[in-house]
């Protein structure tokens, strides 16, 4: 497997927000997208699973559908990515533009390789066979406690997020874990805060990329 490789080849800039769910990770990224374009940037704001015609397909099947064996969900978030990006992500990038995705490939790692305990290396593996090893300029983790998440979603729930509160426990630990040990790719942002002040945290550090600031 050859070494990942941030997008630092391409022209563009790759922004990537995770976070469990309710975490608000939406508003932060219609935020950032205004204060991108501001800037005069062409922002592409995308998401998964789902960011394609293909992909929607994928969401229903793994969100909404019946019992899915844990291995076949892993390999289906990672043909979603490995098809977004394809068609997607990487040509935006070429063209110099910045993507904004609503998850990436740190979502699959920790909700299957942590949440269904199906490996955190092979998941995150499959993910950079799936993407050409394709990683964001900046990640946000938009950081809060599971049972916070819980209220905020209220009664709805896809398959992942009915689950227990200890998978969605392991999932917040694993991405702590990959965030606080990478600070030049992640930014942690308190979930809890109110979203005015969260933009601002992620404007700042979204500024300090090579870039970004015109
Ligand atoms: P999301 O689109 O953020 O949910 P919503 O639009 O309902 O707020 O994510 C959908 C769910 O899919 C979420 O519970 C996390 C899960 N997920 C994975 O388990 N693995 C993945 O690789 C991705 C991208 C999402």
């Amino acid at each position: 497997m050859s070494e990942p490789e941030p997008s630092l080849s391409l022209r563009g800039v790759f922004i990537a927000f995770e976070g469990g769910d309710g975490a608000g990770k939406s508003t932060q990224v219609r935020l950032l997208r205004e204060y991108l374009e501001e800037l005069g940037h062409t922002v592409v704001v995308t998401r998964e699973p789902g960011g394609t015609t293909f992909g929607r397909t994928v969401r229903e099947l793994v969100l909404h559908g019946d019992h899915v064996a844990p291995r076949a969900e892993a390999l289906l978030f990672a043909a979603d990515r490995a098809h977004h990006v394809e068609t997607l992500i990487r040509p935006a990038l070429e063209r110099g533009d910045v993507v904004i995705t609503d998850r990436y490939m740190d979502s699959s790692i920790a909700y299957q390789g942590a949440g269904r305990d199906l490996g955190v290396e092979e998941v995150r593996d499959l993910n950079l066979w799936a993407t050409g090893a394709l990683l964001p300029t900046l990640t946000v983790l938009v950081d809060l406690p599971a049972e916070v998440g819980r209220t905020r979603r209220q009664g709805v729930h896809d398959r992942l997020e009915a689950e227990p509160a200890d998978f969605h426990g392991a999932v917040r630990d694993l991405f702590l874990g990959l965030a606080g040990a990478d600070p030049t790719r992640y930014l942690i942002v308190d979930g809890e805060l109110p979203p005015g002040q969260i933009h601002e945290l992620v404007r700042d550090r979204v500024a300090t990329v090579p870039g970004v600031a015109r």
